[in-house]
């Protein structure tokens, strides 16, 4: 297997607080990896280093055989890396078809190419009623589609989802597990933020751990699911897994 994403001794630190410490890992191509952890863990700010948001107070990110360390975000998009935001941040004033086109267009010049691309994203999502919506009028479970939606439509290589099921209900929850567990199939690597735990753990072939900026965990979801010290950094918290 090949790594997509290599990730060496990586921190960031917001004053005294190490947001992310020491973290390494790599990532397959083709995985599905869940990234889990109590609330503060780091799980984002793990995202917005890999992204370009942040940069790193130390460690090294290799993407795709390229060292991106310190990259802006947008070069890390153009490269193959899209993220969705937890809080998503859609232009509320555009339609939906329209928050897809901003992102489509770094994949196709035209408007009518960014058009074509945002339709078959949104059809893929199941939003294909919604194009004309403003994005006000949207429910949460919606929301999320279009965020997800956003990402997809740069064609990435490597997807990163930060809480893409929060707020939603079971059934929707449902839809959307197996429409992530689909992408792999497709080309597209996924790492996978998410506190609804059994979703992950049924569908992340691997999953890693994350409390207090450390990475605590890293295997298969069966192993983390009995791990003590992943038990013990979720006392306190709700850990439903069945
Ligand atoms: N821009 C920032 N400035 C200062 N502190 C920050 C900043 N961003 C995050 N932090 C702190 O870093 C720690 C990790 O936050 P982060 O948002 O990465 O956690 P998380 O694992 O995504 O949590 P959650 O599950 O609640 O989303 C927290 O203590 C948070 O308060
Ligand atoms: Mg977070």
């Amino acid at each position: 297997m090949t790594a997509i994403l290599e990730v060496r001794n990586l921190s960031r630190a917001f004053g005294s607080l190490m947001a992310v410490n020491d973290v390494s890992f790599n990532v397959e191509q083709g995985e599905l990896l869940g990234l889990i952890g109590p609330n503060g863990a780091g799980k984002s700010t793990l995202y917005n280093l890999v992204a370009g948001l942040l940069r790193p107070t130390r460690g090294e990110i290799v993407f795709d055989g390229q060292n991106v360390t310190g990259w802006k975000s947008h070069r890390i998009a153009q490269v193959g890396i899209a993220r969705t935001f937890q809080i998503p941040k859609p232009y509320r004033q555009l339609s939906v078809v329209e928050n897809v086109m901003l992102t489509a267009f770094q994949q196709e010049r035209t408007v009518s190419g960014a058009m074509a691309l945002a339709e078959a994203t949104l059809a893929d999502v199941g939003l294909s009623e919604y194009l004309t919506a403003p994005v006000g009028t949207l429910t949460v479970g919606l929301l999320k589609r279009l965020e997800v939606a956003r990402a997809l439509a740069m064609r990435p290589k490597l997807v990163l989802f930060d809480e893409i099921m929060a707020g939603l209900t079971p059934a929707e929850i449902g839809v959307m597990t197996n429409f992530v567990a689909l992408l792999p199939a497709r080309g597209i690597t996924v790492i996978w933020v998410e506190h609804v735990l059994y979703a992950i753990m049924k569908t992340a072939t691997r999953i890693m751990v994350l409390n207090r900026g450390e990475l605590i965990a890293n295997g298969p979801p069966a192993a983390i699911a009995r791990d003590p010290a992943v038990v013990k950094a979720y006392l306190g918290e709700e850990m439903t897994i069945a």
